[in-house]
């Protein structure tokens, strides 16, 4: 993940990094990385973590620059 917050902006056309992080989490393969596998990701944090614990997490993202 090092590096996401850079490129978190311009992997999906028009969605800020906000939205891409979080949509990574909550809903992994609407957005698959290119050359990597759909299904690896964990597809139930939306119901294991908490809104405060997403937003938590994307906060953390934002900083792997
Ligand atoms: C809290 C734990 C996790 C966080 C915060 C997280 C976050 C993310 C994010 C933000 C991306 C997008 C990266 C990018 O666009 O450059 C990503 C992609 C990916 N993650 Fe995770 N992830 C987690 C756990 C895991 C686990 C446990 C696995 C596998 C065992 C995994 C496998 C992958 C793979 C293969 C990708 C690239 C394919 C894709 O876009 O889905 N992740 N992850």
């Amino acid at each position: 993940l090092k590096g996401v917050a850079s490129r978190a902006g311009s992997r999906e056309p028009g969605k800020s990094a906000d939205y891409y992080l979080h949509e990574s989490l909550m809903a992994p393969n609407a957005f698959v990385v290119p050359n990597f596998p759909a299904n690896v990701m964990p597809q139930n944090f939306a119901q294991t973590l908490s809104a405060q614990q997403i937003d938590d997490l994307v906060a953390y993202l934002k900083t792997l620059k």
